[in-house]
């Protein structure tokens, strides 16, 4: 993985940026370049992350794997930039990135720095999860040009890396020497806890507001059916359920919060405040997948979940 990392680096100039944009109309051309704006944060976002995840590891390769996806994110969100440049035709208004996303950013990173690597992992996989199957493969459709579609190829090429990653990291995270590591954790002091509840509970409470502005109301214009992010969230509970990975203690509250939600009664009266404490909306938190898809994922192994995950992308 780490000679493959090595070997298919690329630069935003190796994109032939003189292709000239397509004629869109008004409401299409400033959607298209605020969802580029939006996604060079998101793609910082995601380097931050792996920042984080290279400075947690101990294994030196996983270490050198890491640097090459900051580096990787950093020239996503470069490209998409540029996109945006690219799209900004008319300069009918200025662009800025939504307020949720800058909102959610600083709460985000400050509870994956305190936060134990499993739970930065698992927030990183369903991210990408998102990220890759639906928000830019639902973009790329949407804008429809050559452009998009070429700098598109080449971030998949890298983030089919990231997948095959995240789903290794979360197979040792939820590995029996893992889980025995954490029991082994001393206890953290009380005040130390508190904080870190603390954390959780401000990032909840604007991860809400960043799903919704920056991922689900512009999918709402590309994927007018919700087929992608339906499948995307389908993929993140289904991980999430796997036997091994259900029985860490971050999967079991998240399971547990889902459950009520699904519950009849339960998630008629405590619905909004178990959305809140999930950090989703309905669409997300409603049970999404079939007991058949459930046996069925419970038998594959990681490997061939990253991989799934990618074939959807391109189906
Ligand atoms: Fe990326
Ligand atoms: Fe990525």
């Amino acid at each position: 993985m780490l000679d493959k990392c090595v070997r298919d680096q690329w630069s935003i100039d190796d994109l032939d940026w003189t292709i000239p944009p397509p004629k869109m109309p008004r409401d299409k051309e400033e959607a298209v370049v605020q969802a580029f704006v939006d996604m060079a944060g998101i793609e910082l976002l995601a380097g931050a992350l792996f920042d984080v995840q290279r400075k947690k590891t101990a294994d030196p390769t996983l270490r050198k794997i890491f640097s090459t996806f900051v580096a990787d994110e950093k020239r996503h969100s470069a490209v998409a930039a540029r996109l945006a440049q690219h799209y900004d035709v008319h300069h009918y208004r200025t662009y800025t990135e939504s307020p949720a996303l800058t909102d959610f950013r600083p709460h985000f990173l400050a509870l994956v720095e305190k936060a134990s690597p499993e739970i930065a992992n698992a927030y990183i996989t369903s991210g990408e999860l998102i990220l890759d199957v639906a928000l830019l493969r639902s973009l790329d459709d949407y804008v429809a040009d050559d452009m998009s579609a070429r700098a598109m190829h080449l971030i998949n090429r890298d983030e089919s890396r990231h997948i095959a990653i995240d789903f290794h990291m979360t197979e040792h995270y939820c590995s029996d020497e893992h889980l025995a590591e954490i029991r082994s954790r001393p206890r953290p002091p009380v005040r130390e806890m508190a904080a870190g509840v603390a954390a959780l509970a401000r990032m909840m409470w604007h991860a809400k507001p960043f799903l919704q502005q920056v991922f689900l109301a512009p999918m709402d214009r590309t994927d007018p059916s919700g087929r992608r992010v339906q499948e995307a969230f389908k993929r993140i509970q289904l991980v999430l359920r796997k036997p091994t990975v259900a029985r860490t203690p971050w999967s079991k509250m998240m399971i547990g919060f889902q459950d009520l939600y699904n519950h009849p009664v339960i998630g008629k009266v405590l619905g909004r405040v178990l959305l809140r404490l999930l950090g989703a909306e309905d669409r997300a938190a409603r049970i999404l997948f079939t007991k058949e898809e459930l046996a069925r994922t419970e038998r594959m192994s990681f490997d061939e979940l990253a991989e799934e995950a990618l074939a959807v992308k391109y189906s």
